[in-house]
């Protein structure tokens, strides 16, 4: 891919810091670029009338519907054009085999369908995988202590139908069953959603930076000291996600997603120069926590890491970032 360097110039012809001298120069020969249009926004909600902070996720909130409704329209309006919408269970809702996830008038189901109504300019995508909605804190369902893989896709299915029928845009399968793309296009197709889109978590790793996100959304109890190494991809691992991602894409994705973030780079640069697709990475909750607990200590600028983070991601070759910076960060581009 990278093209053969001319014969450069030897110093001191060549002066590299010469671009470098004045703030115009630099913006011209800038490679990369960030907009808000570039972000997707993951939120939190839940069925509580309160906003709820997140210790971990300093900035970020569990959200009644109302508010999550007038977070949304700032969103948009600050040029954010997908939001990706997390629910918060109550203990009392879980089960095994996750039903909830399958009730057309669960949590995640009323914020899409207020989101659509009341913000119908912004694109909403949301997550296919049990974990929100199981006892056991899996994202899928548990047989003779496995997940199993085919009885938790055909789930999987009805989950996605169930979500398109409130008015999701985006479909993100994230749960790491094989062969769970192709069976959730063929669903929506059946059902009369083709327009909808499947954005696949199609490289994700068996991460510790999932952490905070647990505790928002109320799964870290549920799987206590239980990991997800039999379906999540292990960190040592390069070729793999290629196979991952090839598969997704043949199954139906029309976009593919790295994640976590930063830490895998390397693979977002893989996945974009092998496939040429739509791509896109999610920098996680440990990501956040990370950079905001530092700033908070004074021990790097907060704003400046968090832009960094963030071009760093388009650098690599993504399209778009999932980021709970996403509208601090497109306050601060507007603000230039
Ligand atoms: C659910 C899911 C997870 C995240 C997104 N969707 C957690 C997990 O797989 O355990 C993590 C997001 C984050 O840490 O910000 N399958």
């Amino acid at each position: 891919m990278t093209p053969a360097l001319p014969n450069l110039a030897p110093f001191p012809r060549a002066r590299l810091r010469r671009n470098r001298r004045d703030a115009w120069s630099r913006k011209l020969v800038a490679e990369n670029s960030l907009s808000a249009a570039d972000l997707i926004w993951p939120v939190f909600v839940h069925d509580d009338g309160r906003k709820l902070p997140i210790p971990s996720m300093p900035g970020a909130f569990r959200l009644p519907i109302a508010a999550l409704v007038d977070a949304a329209g700032d969103a948009e309006a600050l040029g954010v054009p997908v939001i990706a919408v997390f629910p918060a269970v109550p203990a009392a809702k879980k089960d095994p085999e996750g039903h909830e996830a399958l009730d057309p008038e669960n949590l995640v189901c009323r914020a899409v369908a207020a989101l659509k109504k009341a913000v119908p300019g912004i694109g909403v995508l949301c997550d296919v995988a049990l974990d929100p909605y199981t006892s056991h804190g899996h994202d899928g369902v548990i047989r003779e202590g496995y997940v199993e893989n085919d009885e938790t896709v055909a789930i999987l299915c009805r989950q996605a139908v169930v979500e398109a029928q409130a008015g999701c845009d985006i479909i993100a399968p994230s749960d790491m069953m094989d062969g769970r793309v192709g069976a959730i296009r063929d669903a929506l197709d059946r059902e009369g959603f083709a327009h909808v889109r499947i954005m696949a978590y199609a490289a994700k790793y068996a991460s510790a930076f999932y952490g905070p996100f647990r505790e928002a959304v109320g799964s870290a109890s549920s799987l206590g000291s239980a990991d997800k190494r039999t379906y999540q991809m292990d960190p040592a691992n390069t070729d793999e996600a290629l196979r991952e991602v090839a598969l997704d894409i043949a199954e139906g994705a029309d976009m593919v997603m790295v994640k976590p973030g930063m830490p895998y780079l390397d693979i977002v640069r893989r996945v974009k120069d092998a496939f040429l697709m739509p791509t896109y990475v999610y920098q996680v909750s440990g990501e956040y926590a990370m950079l905001k607990a530092a700033a908070a200590a004074g021990w790097i600028d907060g704003e400046a890491a968090m832009m960094e983070s963030l071009i760093a991601f388009k650098r690599a070759g993504a399209d778009g970032v999932l980021s709970y910076f996403a509208v601090e960060a497109a306050r601060r581009l507007k603000a230039g």
